[in-house]
């Protein structure tokens, strides 16, 4: 299989975790070239010191980690403290980083990064609200066309909203980011609340990764421990929804997943739907299809690769 490069961009949170230590697993078929850090389920300073813990969590120190973006483009920041613990990596106790902070800013090394690597040859995986990845597209408009496409977890239509009625968390956070990105005609595959909610924890798939008894997976049992309350609290839901795991399992084994392309539009105007991604799932509009918008998984294949890898780091 063809190595990809990718960047993750990210905010820590226990399934950003694991969805790092995914790819960190998987050196053969994806090239992190770099973890970029936003505000999101918790402030940057503690997203961009989590992204460290969970790179050393990995025994991969070397990766490079940049903080970005600490607010939403034109709103306040919400965060996720009560979905995440305050440390936003409430669970297993790991220690503090010692790998260093990058100088950089993120979104000057996703400017560099796609500059400097051949066109189409760079992924950009957003796990948490898009600020770095539209603050990048607004700064530098010629990168739109070097990016080879986007994998992204966020939104939701059936599944409608996680954090208001309507609107998904990540896009909600900052919706005209998501409108930047998604009017950016780069190629977007979207891993919605839709399929997410399908790929729970459940006690025996989080005994499989207890059972590794290794510290990455004693580690992310203990994560989807604190993590679950939340949902299983709100949707009665049988285990966490590993959300954006979805996105690196995507590039491993895309077969894993089943959608359709579609137009999506983001809901920026008005505050009672702000965020909302406006799927266009049955064809209703002449909107152009502009994301492969995914509703399905195989989730025993999915748990299957996913705690195969674990038990590789
Ligand atoms: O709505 C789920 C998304 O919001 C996930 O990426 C989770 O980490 C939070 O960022
Ligand atoms: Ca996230």
């Amino acid at each position: 299989m063809v190595q990809r490069k990718i960047i993750i961009d990210t905010d820590p949170g226990q399934d950003d975790a694991v969805a790092i230590l995914l790819a960190l697993a998987s050196p053969e078929e994806i090239d992190v070239l770099g973890i970029t850090c936003v505000a999101g389920n918790v402030p940057l300073e503690l997203t961009s010191k989590n992204a460290r813990i969970i790179c050393e969590l990995a025994g991969k120190p070397d990766v490079p980690v940049y903080a970005g973006c600490d607010r939403p483009l034109g709103r306040n920041l919400v965060t996720a403290e009560h979905v995440h613990g305050k440390t936003g990596l409430n669970g297993p106790v790991l220690p503090d980083p010692q790998m260093p902070l990058q100088e950089t800013h993120a979104v000057d090394f996703i400017i560099e990064t796609l500059r400097a690597e051949p066109p189409g040859t760079v992924t950009l995986c957003p796990l948490g609200p898009l600020t770095n990845i539209a603050t990048a597209l607004n700064k530098a408009p010629d990168i739109a066309e070097r990016v080879q496409e986007i994998v992204l977890m966020g939104g939701a239509y059936f599944e409608v909203g996680n954090i208001t009625p309507t609107a998904e968390f990540n896009i909600y956070v900052d919706p005209q980011a998501a409108e930047i990105a998604f009017k950016s005609g780069i190629d977007i595959v979207v891993m919605p609340l839709d399929v997410t909610h399908k790929a729970l924890v459940t006690p025996d798939r989080n005994e499989a990764f207890r059972n590794l008894e290794t510290p990455v997976g004693t580690a992310v049992a203990q994560m989807t421990d604190f993590f679950e309350r939340f949902d299983k609290e709100k949707y009665g839901s049988d285990g966490a929804p590993l959300h954006d795991p979805c996105v690196t399992a995507y590039l491993l084994r895309p077969d894993l997943f089943s959608g359709r392309h579609i137009n999506v539009e983001i809901e920026t105007g008005s505050e009672l739907t702000m965020g909302m991604t406006v799927a266009d799932w049955w064809g209703v509009t002449d909107r152009p299809p502009n994301a492969l918008f995914i509703n399905d998984l195989d989730a025993d294949g999915f748990f299957s690769l996913l705690t195969e890898r674990l038990a590789r780091l």
